[in-house]
């Protein structure tokens, strides 16, 4: 009775697969396991993320950040517990940027109604606003309506502020700042940051951050007796608003631990300000958690501060690449333990559900090859930004009922992930497209046309470049190597370097050819920087006067990609 003896077996082998599969969103890539360092812990240790962007999903084409907000959730449930066992403080953050950037946050009409949800099921001690949360003036309403109010005391913004239509006040979004002791004695004192952004919708006010610290709130909020300053802010490390807000604490304060964490840049880095105050950026995209752990902080003789000029706290940080590998190496107190929670696997339910309801894996077209943003020059058949110039504006911008030739100029900030070969999906366009910029056009005499690009890639615009080896190593995968105040070392998982190349802050199409000077071409592009061309018009034919008209209304960068996928990937099969 052989088939008997079997049968068991069979039972045993049904039951380990169903034990492996709810984890991360199904089917998604897993990286191939690598031995991972085991963290540092201090006296308070942090978790932080920014700049999410709606990938609560995480990233289902890319096995080294393949979690998504379910493991997220497991994880934390464990790092919480450990935590507990280790009788030492863990502060879960985040700086901000919920908005603008993947389809679970953005397909629904007012964007966030779908992610924000979910983005509340993760128990955050303190959060921070993003820029992305006051582009529009109904994303500004509903953040203060809606999402602010969920968190209460824990959403900070000691420097945005909103028109109350209802009252006509000007309040704070949440809250200005927020002190709270915790679980193992340490006494915070919190506040959010944001860095000096120009463009906000009207019904906002962002107060410079030098200015804030001077206010009498911010100085009495000083006189406190707390362990450590804790700043959660949408503001990267390095900037003059950092630098101001840890500068006015340290006036007051000459040793007291201060601790920032930071965004808005889109990449890892970390600063030592003092040997008593840090700053961390936790990259982008749910690409990346930060971890800082301090130790230190409970010395007796610091209650004297002069006592403790000088006298370095013990710090430790790490990067770590969002997958489970990375969460069940570092959370779990042994191999055996079982890493899904309930919580998780409910809030990965959640996000299939959700994207499915959206219908955001809706398959457009099948890429034939993949197309970087930054790691070939623009000008190179593998960067995206030549498929946009080359192709996309060409089809699905340029208006062909025109009589003249056409040039379309775009910011290349516009464009803001890769495309990967294979199936590129609904999901896909808000990724790669998220912002939702019209065009406009004048007719232009050439002589003019032809110095627009020029002319606009000399006005003045900041980002700081991402620090990248350029040697490669075949042995690891590619991802981040970060270079930062404590030099190579700060990322948990050894990667080889990703080559980066700087693009021209704006690009366009080709000229047309064979024209004279005085031919007439039509210049298209986006309203975003219509302040920037009327200027240039002006310098390059003082005699002109170009009408300004709107141009393809209703067609935005946004929908320029499906409209090319659907016209030009459609038949190939990935
Ligand atoms: C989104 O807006 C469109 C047009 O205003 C409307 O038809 C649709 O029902 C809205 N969808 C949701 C989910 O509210
Ligand atoms: C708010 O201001 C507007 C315009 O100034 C006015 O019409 C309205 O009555 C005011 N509302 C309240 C509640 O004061
Ligand atoms: C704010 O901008 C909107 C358009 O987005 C406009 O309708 C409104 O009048 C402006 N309000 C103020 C107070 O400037
Ligand atoms: C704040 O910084 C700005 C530059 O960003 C500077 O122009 C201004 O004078 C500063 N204000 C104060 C109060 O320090
Ligand atoms: C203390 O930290 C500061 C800032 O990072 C650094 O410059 C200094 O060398 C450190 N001192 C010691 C003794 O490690
Ligand atoms: C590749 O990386 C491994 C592991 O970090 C290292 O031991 C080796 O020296 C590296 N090789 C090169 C050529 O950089
Ligand atoms: C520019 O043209 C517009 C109409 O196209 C006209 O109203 C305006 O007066 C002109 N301005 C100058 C400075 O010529």
């Amino acid at each position: 009775m052989r088939l008997l003896a079997l049968l068991p077996l069979m039972a045993v082998a049904v039951a380990h697969v169903e034990h492996l599969e709810p984890r991360s969103q199904p089917g998604v890539p897993q990286p191939t396991p690598v031995d991972l360092r085991p963290l540092e812990w201090g006296d308070l240790n942090i978790i932080s993320t920014t700049d999410t962007h709606g990938w609560l999903a995480g990233h289902v084409k890319e096995g080294s950040y393949s979690a998504d907000f379910g493991d997220f959730a497991s994880f934390l449930a464990h790092m919480r517990q450990q935590a507990n066992y280790r009788r030492k403080d863990l502060l879960v953050v985040d700086s901000g940027d919920l908005h603008d950037g993947n389809g679970l946050a953005d397909a629904t009409n007012v964007s966030g109604t779908v992610s924000n949800p979910i983005f509340e099921k993760i128990n955050y001690d303190a959060l921070a606003i993003g820029n992305h949360e006051l582009y529009l003036p109904e994303i500004a309403v509903d953040t203060y309506k809606n999402f602010a109010p969920k968190w209460g005391k824990k959403y900070l913004t000691s420097n945005t502020f909103i028109k109350d239509a209802h009252t006509n006040k000007t309040v704070p979004i949440g809250k200005l700042y927020n002190k709270f002791r915790m679980k193992f004695g340490t006494r915070v004192m919190s506040y959010g940051f944001l860095y000096n952004f120009v463009g906000a919708a009207n019904n906002t006010i962002i107060e410079p951050a030098n200015v804030t610290v001077t206010l009498p709130w911010f100085q009495k909020s000083l006189k406190e007796d707390v362990d450590v300053y804790l700043i959660v802010g949408h503001v990267p490390v390095r900037w003059a608003e950092a630098v101001s807000v840890i500068n006015a604490i340290r006036a007051v304060h000459p040793s007291k631990p201060i601790l920032l964490f930071g965004g808005h840049l889109h990449i890892r880095d970390f600063k030592a300000y003092d040997g008593r105050a840090f700053g961390l950026s936790a990259g982008r995209f749910m690409e990346t958690l930060g971890w800082m752990s301090v130790s230190g902080i409970h010395d007796r003789a610091c209650r004297v501060e002069a006592n403790c000029i000088g006298k370095n706290l013990t710090v430790s940080r790490r990067y770590l690449d969002t997958n489970v590998h990375t969460y069940k190496t570092h959370s779990l107190s042994h191999r055996k333990q079982r890493f899904d929670t309930w919580r998780g696997r409910q809030i990965t339910k959640e996000i299939t559900k959700a994207r499915k309801a959206l219908g955001v894996s809706t398959v457009l077209g099948c890429a034939p090859q993949d197309y970087f943003l930054n790691r070939y020059p623009y000008t190179d058949s593998r960067s995206l930004l030549n498929l946009v110039t080359k192709e996309i504006l060409p089809f699905s911008i340029v208006d062909k009922t025109r009589p003249y030739p056409t040039v379309v100029f775009i910011n290349s900030g516009c464009q803001r992930f890769d495309v990967f070969k294979g199936a590129f999906t609904v999901d896909d366009t808000y990724i790669v497209s998220p912002f939702h910029d019209d065009f406009e056009f004048a007719t232009v005499p050439y002589k003019v046309a032809k110095n627009l690009l020029n002319g606009l890639n000399k006005a003045p615009f900041q980002k700081r470049a991402e620090v990248q080896a350029s040697s490669t190593n075949v042995t690891l995968t590619p991802g981040y190597v970060t270079n930062d105040d404590y030099g190579l070392g700060g990322d948990d998982w050894p990667h080889s370097p990703i080559p980066y190349v700087a693009t021209p802050n704006y690009v366009s199409t080709d000229l047309p050819t064979g024209l004279g000077d005085n031919d007439l071409v039509d210049v298209a592009w986006l309203s975003f920087f219509t302040n920037l061309m009327a200027p240039l018009f002006k310098k390059l034919d003082p005699a002109g006067n170009y009408t300004i008209q709107p141009y393809r209304v209703g067609i935005t960068t946004y929908e320029m990609w499906p409209i090319f996928a659907k016209a030009k990937w459609a038949n190939a099969t990935c």
